[in-house]
């Protein structure tokens, strides 16, 4: 294989550009020739695709966002979109694309190396949602937690003079990593989350309990996937029951997929993207990267897609625990 192409998709993770920037300096140094996709499947569609160089590189490991653009592609799931992909990757003479996103990156890849076995793809998982079967950690969660707690520690500054009872809802699709680990790092007193049935009684339970003993505020985590509904919707459901405090709402949003990556982000884009290049010189086929036990190692997307993570349950315990 002499030429790759990279690409970042799906919603943009902080130490995306610090993992292409690997991806690219790596695989120049091992005689690669490395070819940016810009916006994702999108552009791999629309022939979007540009030679990198070392410099092409230079100053991105601290920057947000990607340097490539991202885009999700409805294109990509019918198979003229993939068909035109095919033939724009076959003109450029790339044999391997390193696709650095999440779950529907991975799926797009998949189905795409399986129409088209020629072409080898490896992915690298950059999401802030940390939902990825296969490694203990994806690009840019670090970062989005980081940044979570800023903002939760803040209103807490706030929660705890006007004495209210806050509703934050932090991202993550449907899974509920991001909240479990905010809510648990910012002394939450209530942490919602789509992976466990989320009780309003008991939650009110609780709130009610520590009003009892005098806490000044209480602030509640909400994963946007939680079944019960959003911040908005359980602060109107526990508020019908609950009216010891007044209640206040605050959707994290966008905020969180920003910023400069935490050092933990760049470490791990540097070593997923330098293994990608490093597997697919290896001839690994069709494989994501992936951190375990602080090892890299590599799942079939095949099995990546089909299995879902868990969240570690304990710390919901814990935190019930350190919150009482
Ligand atoms: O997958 C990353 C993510 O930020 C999720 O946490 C969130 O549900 C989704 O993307 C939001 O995507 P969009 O950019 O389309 O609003």
């Amino acid at each position: 294989m002499k030429r790759i192409g990279v690409l970042t998709s799906g919603g943009d993770s902080p130490g995306m550009n610090a993992c292409l920037r690997a991806v690219v300096r790596s695989g120049r140094q091992f005689g690669l020739e490395v070819f940016g996709i810009h916006r994702g499947y999108r552009g791999l569609i629309h022939n979007e695709i540009e030679e990198m160089r070392s410099h092409s590189v230079s100053n991105i490991i601290q920057r947000g966002g990607t340097i490539l653009r991202s885009a999700r592609s409805e294109k990509f799931r019918t198979a003229e979109g993939r068909k035109t992909a095919r033939q724009n990757l076959k003109a450029q003479g790339i044999e391997g694309v390193i696709a650095i996103g999440g779950d529907g990156t991975y799926s797009g890849a998949d189905v795409f190396t399986r129409e088209f076995p020629e072409i080898n793809f490896i992915g690298c998982p950059g999401t802030i949602d940390n939902d990825l079967y296969g490694t203990d950690y994806t690009i840019g969660f670090d970062t989005a937690l980081n940044t979570a707690i800023e903002a939760i520690d803040k209103i807490r500054d706030t929660a705890d003079s006007h004495e209210y009872l806050f509703f934050i809802e932090v991202m993550g699709r449907d899974a509920g990593f991001i909240a479990i680990e905010a809510g648990l790092a910012s002394g939450a007193e209530g942490i919602l989350v789509p992976e466990t049935k989320t009780d309003i009684e008991k939650l009110i339970a609780t709130l009610d309990r520590g009003a009892k003993y005098n806490k000044s505020s209480s602030i509640v985590i909400v994963a946007e996937g939680d079944e019960e509904g959003g911040a908005l919707e359980i602060a109107k459901k526990v508020r019908e029951k609950f009216d010891h405090y007044r209640t206040r709402v605050l959707i994290l949003g966008h905020l969180q997929r920003g910023g400069s990556p935490t050092c933990f982000d760049r470490v791990l884009a540097s070593r997923m993207g330098v293994a990608a290049v490093e597997g697919i010189i290896a001839g690994k086929r069709n494989v994501a990267v992936g951190l375990q036990n602080s090892q890299v190692n590599f799942t079939p997307f095949g099995e990546a897609t089909k299995n879902k993570k868990d969240i570690n349950h304990d710390l919901i315990r814990i935190n019930e625990i350190l919150t009482r």
